[in-house]
């Protein structure tokens, strides 16, 4: 209600206070949002979807019943931007069956690509960026009567604290909360610094709050999101006081800490961190509370000297290998993936080489792995050129995903004949007599369904797997 609230007030000295609760019944719209990219984006679609209901609007699941279709787009990559395109160009049929309704395009495409979808190729009718979408409930005013509706304009301080997320497509046991936005590592290679501006972290006290509000009511497992985890940092009191920096700053280790004292039945998990900045403090304080799940997503992108300098990461080859060193010994079972880029701007063969030893060694629990995309106003498209054929693109991101599917096998198998706690998410694809959940260490683990429900902690033990998923046998359920 804060959103309507404010609204409220403004109608009030327009002596249309009355005119809201008849709005609320009247706005009867029906909305669709389908979201790209990042789990920020999915995120993002949740304040969207919360700051929309408080005005009357209802989500459907189906685009062809929606009077409102919103976009929310990615623009990491060429192909993602490809794929908002294509969709794009379906929700074209709605026009011609249903003309009123409106078209809008969210998040990061907005700003680049505004003026080519709304006024050249008129595949939209509404444009707002990330830090706009308070002002969406206006926008989508002026879209219907006509107007322009564009709001790209990126924030400082926007980090929409007071907004309560309204989750969508959520199985009731997991959720995210965003804990700060932006960027400010400026790698040569991505666009996010563009599209979604300077870093800015939120209030730890509205966290921790919205992690309470998710326990209450029911959940069991959030995700705290940011680009860059271990640069959160809060000196600002609620009044928009510096606090004396010797005093109370909070950074990431300090605010996991008191998201894990909500509830030990609240697992929490979080992302991105990064190899720069990712101190032992955060890894101390994982391993001292047993309901922060032992699972880092730490992106190496290259493990060659010249390419990580030229990426402008901030960190050596070296300085990886140290940091995975200090997880394993502080946290001897704790999971880890990375990201790969392979064909950066001048890319050899030597080091590529040296990726690919970097993940031999390591031995990754998981790896998400990506050609590079060249993309626009970055470092790297100013700077260098992007001239690693597509062929060998294709070669080397081949001979990394062979690799990692053996070391993600090889990690399942080292938990064959262990015991772990599953965290029960739903009923398994493959059979409706079979249960999915995950461990601490996020592998997927599938049990039989028995008695047992989604929400609950179930202790198995794992007796096979293939390379993505393990297969476990019950042995004691949690009270829960
Ligand atoms: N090309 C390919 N991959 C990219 N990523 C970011 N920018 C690009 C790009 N231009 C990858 C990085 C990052 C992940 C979210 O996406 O690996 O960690
Ligand atoms: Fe992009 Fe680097 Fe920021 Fe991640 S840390 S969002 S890769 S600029």
């Amino acid at each position: 209600m804060r959103y309507t609230g404010n609204k409220v007030i403004e109608e009030d000295m327009q002596g249309k206070a009355t005119m809201m609760p008849a709005n609320i019944q009247i706005n009867n719209k029906k909305l669709y949002i389908e979201s790209y990219g990042c789990q920020m984006n999915f995120s993002d679609s949740e304040i969207v979807a919360s700051i929309l209901i408080d005005e009357g609007y209802t989500t459907v699941a189906d685009y062809k019943d929606a009077d409102v279709i919103l976009v929310n787009t990615c623009s990491i990559r060429e192909n993602a931007e490809q794929r908002v395109f294509n969709r794009l160009r379906n929700y074209q049929a709605v026009k011609k069956t249903r003309p009123g309704a409106i078209i809008g395009m969210l998040g990061c495409m907005a700003e680049r690509l505004k003026s080519q979808l709304l006024e050249r190729d008129r595949l939209v009718d509404l444009v707002v960026g990330p830090d706009a979408y308070r002002s969406l409930p206006e926008l989508l005013q002026n879209a219907e009567s006509g107007q322009k509706a564009v709001n790209v304009l990126l924030s400082r301080e926007e980090t929409y604290a007071d907004i309560s997320p309204v989750r969508l497509d959520n199985n009731g046991i997991s959720a995210f909360i965003s804990i700060m936005r932006g960027c400010d590592n400026m790698c040569s290679f991505c666009v996010v610094p563009f599209t979604r501006g300077r870093e800015r972290s939120r209030d730890p006290e509205s966290i921790v709050r919205e992690a309470r509000e998710l326990l209450l009511k029911g959940y069991k497992e959030i995700t705290l999101l940011g680009q860059n985890v271990d640069s959160y940092k809060w000196n600002i009191t609620s009044k928009g006081e510096i606090i004396d920096p010797k005093e109370d700053v909070v950074r990431f280790s300090g605010l996991l800490e008191k998201v894990a004292l909500v509830s030990k039945e609240l697992r929490i998990r979080f992302s991105t961190s990064h190899p720069k900045d990712m101190n032992d403090d955060v890894i101390e304080t994982m391993a001292k509370y047993d309901n922060i799940c032992e699972y880092i997503h730490l992106p190496v992108q290259s493990g060659n000297n010249n390419i990580l300098d030229k990426m402008n990461r901030g960190y050596t080859r070296e300085w990886y290998f140290e940091r995975i060193d200090s997880i394993r010994r502080i946290m001897p079972n704790c999971a880890i993936s990375t990201d790969i880029i392979i064909g950066f701007c001048d890319e050899t063969d030597q080091d590529f080489e040296e990726t690919y030893d970097l993940m031999d060694r390591v031995e990754f629990d998981f790896a998400y792995m990506f050609k590079y995309s060249e993309r626009p106003k970055t470092l790297a498209e100013r700077n260098f050129i992007d001239n690693v054929p597509e062929e060998i693109k294709s070669e080397r991101l081949q001979k990394i995903i062979d690799l990692q599917r053996a070391k993600s096998l090889l990690s399942n198998q080292k938990m064959i004949g262990k015991e772990c706690q599953v965290l029960i998410e739903g009923i398994s694809k493959r059979s409706d007599n079979q249960l999915f959940g995950r461990n601490s260490q996020n592998m997927v683990v599938i049990i039989n369904k028995d008695d047992l429900k989604k929400g609950q902690y179930v202790d198995v033990l794992v007796d096979s797997c293939s390379s993505a998923t393990l297969f476990a046998t019950v042995i004691k359920k949690n009270n829960n």
